[in-house]
């Protein structure tokens, strides 16, 4: 089966893509390709046949959910963000879409897809959001976040 992964041109979303590729997945990437996007990060596996791209904006409802009924993805990785916190304060409309809304369509079209898959595919079925080591706040003595540790925010996030 397939893994799609939202942001795959990014920074990180670009480095998941090249390892999952390099381990035999079917890949499929949606990026907008916004100015932190860049299809130079994908050079090595564009031409690949287990790798598709998609250039499409994770608010734009209908492809997303055209894409998840075409290539019927097991895990959606989703990256795609406004990462940069600066221009969130300069321009905080296209956080709000994409950080927001893009992830509410996202969550909602994966719920669609997941409600039309039968038992086994639902058990199966992951969606991992990436998000930031910053809602734990500041690294404790322990040296590292494990999924019980509690939320600490210690910045406006
Ligand atoms: N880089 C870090 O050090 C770091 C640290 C902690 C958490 N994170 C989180 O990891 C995730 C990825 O970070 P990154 O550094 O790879 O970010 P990045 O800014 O390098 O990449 C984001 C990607 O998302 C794409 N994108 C933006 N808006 C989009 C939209 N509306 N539709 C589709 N694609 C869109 C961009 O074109 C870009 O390719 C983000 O959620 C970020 O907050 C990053």
């Amino acid at each position: 089966m397939t893994v799609l992964v939202t942001g795959g041109a990014g920074f990180i979303g670009s480095a998941l893509v090249r390892a999952l590729v390099g381990d035999g997945e079917r890949v499929v990437t949606i990026d907008k390709l916004t100015y932190a996007g860049n299809l130079d990060n994908l050079a090595a596996v564009l031409a690949c046949a287990k790798h598709t791209f998609i250039r499409a904006d994770i608010c734009d409802r209908m492809a997303i959910a055209a894409a998840l009924r075409e290539y019927r993805p097991r895990i959606v990785y989703h990256l795609a963000a406004e990462s940069h916190v600066d221009r969130t304060i300069d321009t905080p409309s296209a956080c709000i879409e994409t950080n927001i809304v893009g992830t509410a369509v996202l969550l909602e079209t994966a719920l669609d897809y997941w409600r039309s898959l039968d038992a086994a595919g639902r058990d199966e079925f992951r969606f991992l959001q990436v998000s930031t080591d910053e809602v734990y706040g500041e690294l404790g003595a322990e040296g590292q976040f494990t999924p019980e540790s509690r939320y600490r925010p210690s910045s406006p996030y």
